[in-house]
């Protein structure tokens, strides 16, 4: 079952799912500054998967899952999914988590949950990640580096949190897990509520009786890995072969040192970087790539027939951006312009276009929404 597509709220309106502040004002006075508590964030919230399918989806190939036990020593272990039922302790055996991350690629209802947080760039936005615990669990005092939010689905969760200095990690486990906690403020959370924290706030959250939290995270590039990426969808090869440049030494003298790097050579790998990121908009074309390239693992099902383009909606597996110049779908970028732009950006941010609108599309631009809708990227919905 698929919602009809809604209208993005306005970011100055009210929100319940922030306590009654708009996204606006939680956007200035919270996002990466301070927690926020908000009862009954969704009120009457129910799970969106049962205990028994959300332990399925954990035994499942190609999706990420993992298990945390504590074994009364002090001692953690963790086991990496997929894990087959028989694989997980009893559910009368106390403190053990499984985390299932990724939930919104593989069911629809959790897809459209995120849809809720879209007042954050899409960019911005990582995944829905569901731990189940039995009484006492969870993945000890730790920190992380990007913003979550911390609804409760299930049961009651106790967490603790601080702002403390010191982020030293134990030694020799498994996990993250801090040697000094010093929690500052302590809430039990009911289904429904939700806790807001930014990055590195250390956090402890431990189930009161069988339990299921939804995260709903962010990504932040680090710069290190963001310039190596860039530079990997920089490089893209020059259409004609006569156009490749390629060092030349016609001065090079004999050498006795041969290992040694030839300073010209760094000069032409500095003038390379160079030239690949003054061409026009390659920097744009290669962070939209970057940025909308689906997650290692991630695989799309081919439409089985030919279908016919009627109204158009993602798939809840598509990262789908756009810029001033560029459509970008799955790491995949086009220049766009006009309309066609226009119309391809009402798709990217509302998820959905209409027929009417896709009539309007020009003959080239809906060749390709056809060929997204072939690849699975899109599925086509009767008018
Ligand atoms: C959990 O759901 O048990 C852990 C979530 C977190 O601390 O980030
Ligand atoms: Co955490």
């Amino acid at each position: 079952m698929t919602l009809p597509p809604s209208a993005p709220p306005s970011t100055r309106a009210p929100l319940p799912l922030l306590g009654g502040i708009s996204a606006a004002q939680f956007m200035r006075s919270y996002w990466q500054k301070k927690p926020l508590l908000i009862r009954q964030a969704i009120p009457g919230f129910k799970p969106l998967l049962s205990r028994a399918e959300l332990l399925a989806l954990a035994g499942q190939d190609g999706v990420e899952s993992r298990l945390i036990e504590q074994l009364g020593d002090g001692q953690w272990q963790l086991t990496h999914g997929p894990l087959a039922r028989r694989r997980l302790p009893s559910l009368k055996t106390p403190g053990w988590t499984t985390l299932v991350q990724g939930v919104d690629l593989h069911v629809q209802a959790a897809h459209e949950l995120l849809q809720q947080f879209r007042f954050v760039p899409d960019a911005r936005l990582d995944d829905l990640m569901i731990s189940f615990a039995t009484d006492q669990g969870g993945v000890g005092p730790h920190f992380d580096n990007y913003d979550v939010f911390l609804l409760q689905a299930q049961g009651q969760r106790r967490w603790r949190i601080g702002r403390q200095k010191n982020l030293s990690l134990q030694a020799d486990v498994p996990l993250k897990i801090l040697t000094h906690f010093e929690p500052e403020e302590e809430f039990l959370l009911e289904p429904g509520d939700m806790l807001y924290l930014p990055p590195k706030w250390a956090h402890d959250g431990i189930a009161e009786g069988e339990c299921m939290t939804y995260s709903i995270g962010f990504r932040a590039p680090g710069q290190d890995d963001l310039a190596r990426e860039l530079f990997l969808h920089l490089s893209d090869p020059p259409d004609e072969l006569d156009k490749v440049v390629v060092y030349k030494d016609p001065k090079q003298t004999a050498t006795n040192t041969p290992a040694a790097i030839p300073p010209s050579l760094l000069d032409f790998a500095r003038k390379a970087l160079e030239v690949a990121l003054a061409e026009p908009l390659a920097l744009e074309r290669a962070l939209g790539e970057v940025l909308s390239d689906p997650k290692p693992g991630v695989w799309f099902e081919p439409a089985e027939d030919f279908a016919l383009i009627e109204n158009v909606r993602l798939n809840q597996r598509t990262r789908m951006l756009y810029d001033e110049q560029h459509i970008f779908i799955n790491g995949e970028s086009y220049l766009a312009a006009g309309r066609d732009a226009e119309l391809m950006r009402q798709l990217a941010d509302t998820r959905y276009l209409p027929l009417a609108a896709v009539q309007q599309l020009s003959d080239d631009a809906l060749e390709l929404l056809s060929s997204w809708v072939d690849a699975g990227w899109a599925d086509s919905e009767r008018a």
